[in-house]
């Protein structure tokens, strides 16, 4: 916003390279367009809810092979599951229930059979979502 509109005023100001600067300032608008489309998600923008829950707590508990820990987690993702998404509790269930019986390979099968199934279609429809559980709270 800002450097598009420093861009103007050199523009109007300089007759030197119109062409040039006006290239410059006609990319501008395109940039802020897809920055507000895209409100969350890779660097440079901040990770989306399910994104960060999965890097900052599945995901590091997963490593540590905290098993306890890991099924309570997969138990909250169940309820997660947004409307209609038949599998995604399953799925997850599956998943508590290795982690129950101490299976990091049973775990690890479920965390890559819902990414195959669910990842793409959640980053396409319910990406920027907060997270709620079944009571409603943010997790
Ligand atoms: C019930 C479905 C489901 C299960 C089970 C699941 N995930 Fe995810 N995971 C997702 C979805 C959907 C995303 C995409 C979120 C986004 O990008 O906004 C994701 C994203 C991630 C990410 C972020 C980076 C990336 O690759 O997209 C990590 C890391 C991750 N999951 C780790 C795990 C681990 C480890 C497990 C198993 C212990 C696991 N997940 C189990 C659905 C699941």
């Amino acid at each position: 916003m800002i450097r598009g509109a420093i861009l103007l005023v050199a523009a109007t100001g300089c007759s030197a390279e119109p062409a040039t600067l006006a290239a410059q300032v006609t990319v501008e608008p395109n940039a802020v367009t897809a920055s507000a489309a895209a409100m969350c998600g890779n660097e440079p923008l901040s990770a989306c809810p399910l994104q960060s829950w999965m890097d900052a707590t599945l995901a590091p508990t997963f490593k540590r092979k905290d098993f306890a820990a890991l099924g309570a987690e997969l138990h909250d993702l169940a309820g997660l599951g947004p409307e209609g998404w038949s599998g995604w509790q399953e799925l997850a269930e599956a998943g508590a229930a290795a982690a129950h019986k101490g299976s990091i390979d049973g775990v690890r099968a479920v965390c890559a059979a819902c990414h195959a199934r669910f990842r793409s279609r959640y980053r396409a429809e319910r990406r920027s979502r907060p997270l709620l559980d079944t009571r409603g709270e943010k997790l």
